[in-house]
This record gives C-alpha cells, structure tokens and sequence, in this order.
C-alpha cells in the first residue's frame, strides 16, 4: 500500500469552554485571531466568525439540553491552518447527539420552533464554508469540521 504523505499544519489551535452563552461571542474572537495570522479579508473573517457562532450556538442550545449539570458541559474547539491558506476548525460537544444528520442539515429543520428558532444554522455554515461535515452520534455527542481556504 501507497503511503500518504500527510502536510503538517503551519499552526494549531486547543481550546476548551463551558456552554455558557457568554462565550459564544469569546470563541468568535479566538477563531478570528487564530485565523487573522494568514491576513484574510474582512469578508473572509466575517464568514468564519458567522459559522463559529452557527456551530457554537448549537452547542449551547441542543447538545447539553436536558443535562442536569451544566457545569460539567463543555464546548471543545480544535483548529490547523496549512500554508496553502487551508484552514480546518473542528467545534465538537459531548452532548445528546443528532439522530438524523441529514434532516438535521435541511434547510429550516429545526426541533426548537418554541424559541422561534428558524432552522437555518447548519445552511448558513454550509454557504459561508468550502466545505462543512457532521458527525453525530446518538448519545455521545456531534463534531461540526468546518473547512475553509483564507487569503488567497
Ligand atoms: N450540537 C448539536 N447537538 C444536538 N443537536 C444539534 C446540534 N446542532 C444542531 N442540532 C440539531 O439540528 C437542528 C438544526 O440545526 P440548525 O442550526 O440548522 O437550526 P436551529 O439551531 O434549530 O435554528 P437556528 O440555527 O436557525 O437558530 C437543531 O434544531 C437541532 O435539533
Ligand atoms: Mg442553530
């Protein structure tokens, strides 16, 4: 068999938050400065930032719904960016889970109509991304990979 050659990341990023609302807007403001070292355009952080906030928000609202204990619900955020202005952010909950990604992913599919929510976050993260995969499992808890070319 082929080996892969793997290209290493030019830069890394860790960070781990609880689900609190208050740092939705705090993830938005580390994403935006781990990616500012590759210049992007104003349109280009203002994209990344809509979709962390799209994923995050998620996190906060669905993943932990139901858990008793908040504070041990936690928001893990994983980034790399590589010298071809690839950047790849990970935003990953140990929550409930989605049951049907893609019906989850329709636009306007929501399961939270009573807080008028419209259904549209999984669509915004897709339009504004070169490329976004779930994964999700029942019970154990769904990783949004958002995947973007920056300052090109
Ligand atoms: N991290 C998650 N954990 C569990 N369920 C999720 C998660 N993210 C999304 N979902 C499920 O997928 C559905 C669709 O998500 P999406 O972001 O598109 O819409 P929404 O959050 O319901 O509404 P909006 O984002 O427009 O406020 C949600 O209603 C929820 O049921
Ligand atoms: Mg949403």
């Amino acid at each position: 068999m082929k080996k892969q050659i793997k290209t290493k990341p030019l830069n890394t990023l860790k960070c781990v938050f609880p689900v609190k609302s208050v740092n939705e807007g705090l993830s938005r403001m580390i994403v935006a400065a781990f990616i500012s070292q590759l210049d992007p355009t104003v349109s280009e952080l203002s994209d990344m930032k809509t979709v962390i906030s799209e994923a995050v928000t998620n996190c906060i609202v669905h993943a932990y719904k139901g858990f008793p204990d908040k504070s041990k619900a936690f928001v893990y955020i994983y980034g790399e960016y590589y010298s071809d202005g690839r950047v790849v952010i990970k935003v990953k909950d140990k929550g409930v889970g989605i049951e049907d990604v893609k019906l989850a992913r329709q636009p306007l599919y929501t399961t939270d109509r009573e807080n008028e929510r419209s259904g549209m976050g999984f669509t915004i993260m897709e339009s504004f991304t070169d490329k976004l995969r779930v994964y999700s499992k029942k019970g154990k808890g769904t990783t949004v990979v958002i995947e973007k070319r920056i300052g090109l």
